[in-house]
This record gives C-alpha cells, structure tokens and sequence, in this order.
C-alpha cells in the first residue's frame, strides 16, 4: 500500500455510483483539505483527514501541502498519424480556412497520403511520442481514432497502432474507428460510404466505438445513419463529429442511434440542446479547435443552464488542434467558455470518462476506481491550475497507481 500523506486538498470526490455531472451538479466536486490518501493494487483504497491515516502503509510519500485530483480523461483525440501539417499552417497564417485547404487536397487527406508512406513501426513510433507527452501532462484516459487511413489497409494498420499503444502504456486508452473521415482517395463519395459499411466487421475487431465526420463537405445524416447502422450489428457505439462546420443534423442522428457522446458542437441552436436533453449522450466541446482555427467556442454555459452535462477534449490532431494539453482545454474552458473551474474540472474529468464509457472505473477519486491522480506541486489550488495556465503544475501523476 502507498499513502500519500500531507496533501493540501483533494478535489474530485465523488460518491460511488456516479456516472456522469450535469446541469447544476456540474458546479459541484467533493473537496477534502488536509488529507491523506491511500493505494493499493492500483486503486484508490481510501482517504481521510490527516491524524487517522493507517500506520501499515509499505510506502508514504509526502505531498508537502500538494493538491490531488483525478488525472485528465481525454475522449476525443487524433494522435496516432504521421508527419505533422506544419506547411497548411503557414497557408492558414496567409489567410486560408480550414474548409480550403481540405478542398486543395490538403488538411485529412495530407494526412492520409502521409500515413500511407509511413511504416506501421514509424506511426507508432510518432504517435508514442505525444502519447507519453499526454501522459506527463496529466492525460490518464484517452480515446485514439483511426480516420487519416481512408482505405481498408491503412485504416487496419492505424487501428493495430492503436492497439498496440494501448498494450504499452500505464493509461486507459479507447479505440473509435473514424473510417468516414474523409472520402478516400480514389473513391466515389457513394462508394466510401459502402467501403465503410465493409470494413466494419474487421474493425470492430479493434475498435470499442465508431465516429463519422457528419458535417458540411465531409459525410450527411443520412451517411452516418448507414455506417451507425453497420456499426450496432458489431457492437460499437457511437461517438459523432457533428456541428463544427455547419449546424450538420449530427446531434440529432446520433442521439437517435445512442451515441455515447456527439463531440465540436462550434455551431449548435436550441434543437441541439432539445434533442440532448433526457438522452445518455454527453455532449463534448473541443476548445482547442475553437482556438485553433478562430471557431466560435461551444455554448457550454447554456447546456449546462438548460441541464445538461459537457465533457471537454482536446482534440489533438495535426490539422484542427495540434497540442493535447489537456490543462490548457480547461483553461480555453474558464477563459473562453465561462466555465467556472469545478464545471471545467468535471468537464475534463468525470464527463470525459463517461464520453469513453469508462466512468465506473476512472474520472474521480472514489475508493475502488482505478488509481488515476495528479499530485500537484505545494501551494496550487483549483482555480490556480486554469488562472495561471502556463506554470508548471504536476509534481506527479499516478496512474493505475504507480507513479508515471
Ligand atoms: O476533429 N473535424 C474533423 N476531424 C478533426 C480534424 C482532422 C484534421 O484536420 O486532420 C477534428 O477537428
Ligand atoms: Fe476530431
């Protein structure tokens, strides 16, 4: 057993049983000053106010007045490609969008062609990189998508990086094939949809959901319904890009198909939120691409105010939000988005881990969940961590209890 003695405060408490926050419980996180807090076979064994601590413990470590909080949960993330995108951001300086440049033939289908010549040893190699740079900046959970394959050998070989990256790191990792991504090169739009639908029952081999780009130029409503479709019949539940070009129809067909979450939402009216309201589905905003791309920022405030619940990601991806800090999600949270800093903390904590179906296990501290913790340098707070967005924070993180 590890007891992690003198912490300052642990925020993130939360009671057993709880999957998700919403609405007004969004402002609300369980808070214990002056504590201790125990570890044992990678879980959260208990914790307490300091003076009743168990004596037994193997090891102790001294926090020295550090905070504790449950380690990131990131649901929406693009990390496995190859290269990076670095000549369409000197386009974007010059004044090009987003939507241009994938209509040169840039932006996913770069991507693609780049994965494509790279060797599944050197897309795993890449993606690790930032997977470890994830990790040390408090990242615990985080869902990878296929999606710069565009057709079934390159789609296969990122899931199996996927895969692979799953089996070697400390942190939960969650697997979403985005096959309809963008049409591959070489193929109809009709005939991608179809090319999706086939590979299906060789991806849910890997994959634990399925995503589709349902937005202006990429993949309709009634696309994603097909692929949806083929989806249930192996098992994988829906997570949808929806709302971040147009307001898409993608809320709504995702919802109806039971999507654990619809994830951008830049662009969302009162039929959104109507058609979120009483379902499982956790909306989540990616304030990252917001930044990124000069996007308006998800209209957080009014989900929460109309009773829903909003996870936040980073999106991290070469083309829309190159940087999956997930600290500085939860700053652009407070900053931009009005997010007190417990909405902000549910957002990236609880809420992302239900966004990848992994709340009972991670996403709080509550004896018996997985050991996930950031311990903090002495003297932060909450508010700190988002207010002073760029000072070093982590003293450590613990995942499945052992520190990283
Ligand atoms: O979530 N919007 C679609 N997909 C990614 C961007 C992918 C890319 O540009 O490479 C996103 O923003
Ligand atoms: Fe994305």
């Amino acid at each position: 057993m590890k007891v992690i003695r003198n912490i300052s405060e642990i925020v993130g408490i939360l009671p057993e049983g709880v999957l998700r926050r919403q609405g007004p419980e969004m402002a609300e996180t369980g808070v214990l000053k002056d504590a201790w807090l125990a570890v044992e076979d990678g879980r959260i064994k208990g914790f307490g106010p300091m003076g009743t601590e168990p004596e037994e413990s193997a090891e102790v470590i001294d926090a020295e007045g550090g905070m504790v909080m449950p380690s990131f949960c990131d649901s929406h993330t693009h990390v496995v490609y190859a290269g990076s995108r670095e000549g369409e951001f000197l386009d974007k300086i010059d004044g090009l969008g987003y939507e241009e440049i994938a209509a040169r033939g840039g932006g996913i289908l770069n991507s693609s062609d780049l994965l494509h010549r790279t060797s599944e040893e050197e897309l795993y190699r890449q993606s690790m990189v930032r997977v470890r740079e994830m990790m040390a900046k408090g990242s615990g959970a985080i869902e990878i998508k296929s999606g710069y394959g565009l057709n079934p050998e390159d789609e296969l070989k990122m899931l199996r990086v996927i895969r692979r990256i799953r089996s070697s790191v400390p942190a939960i990792v969650k697997s979403t094939f985005l096959g309809a991504h963008a049409v591959g090169r070489g193929y109809s739009h009709e005939g991608y949809v179809q090319a999706v639908v086939d590979m299906i029952p060789e991806a849910a081999e890997y994959a634990d959901f399925v995503d589709v780009f349902c937005d202006d130029g990429f993949f309709s409503p009634e696309d994603t319904e097909r692929i949806l479709t083929a989806g249930a019949k192996y098992g994988l539940r829906p997570k949808i890009h929806a709302n971040e070009l147009a307001v898409s129809g993608g809320v709504q067909v995702g919802v109806k198909h039971g999507a654990l979450s619809v994830d951008h939402l830049e662009r969302t009216t009162e039929a959104e939120i109507e058609a979120l309201l009483g379902s499982a589905t956790m909306p989540t905003m990616l304030p990252g691409s917001s930044f990124f791309l000069g996007l308006p920022y998800g209209r957080a405030k009014e989900f929460i105010g109309a009773g829903l619940g909003v996870a936040l990601a980073s999106d991290y991806n070469p083309g829309s939000s190159p940087s999956g800090d997930m600290r500085f999600v939860m700053a652009l949270g407070c900053i931009r988005m009005r997010l007190t800093p417990v909405q902000a903390l549910n957002a990236v904590t609880i809420n992302g881990a239900y966004a990848m179906g992994i709340s009972d296990i991670t996403g709080s501290i509550t004896p018996g969940k997985r050991a996930d913790l950031i311990l903090t340098h002495p003297g932060w707070t909450l508010t700190k961590i988002p207010y002073t967005y760029q000072t070093p924070f982590i003293r450590q993180v613990f995942l499945n209890g052992e520190i990283l």
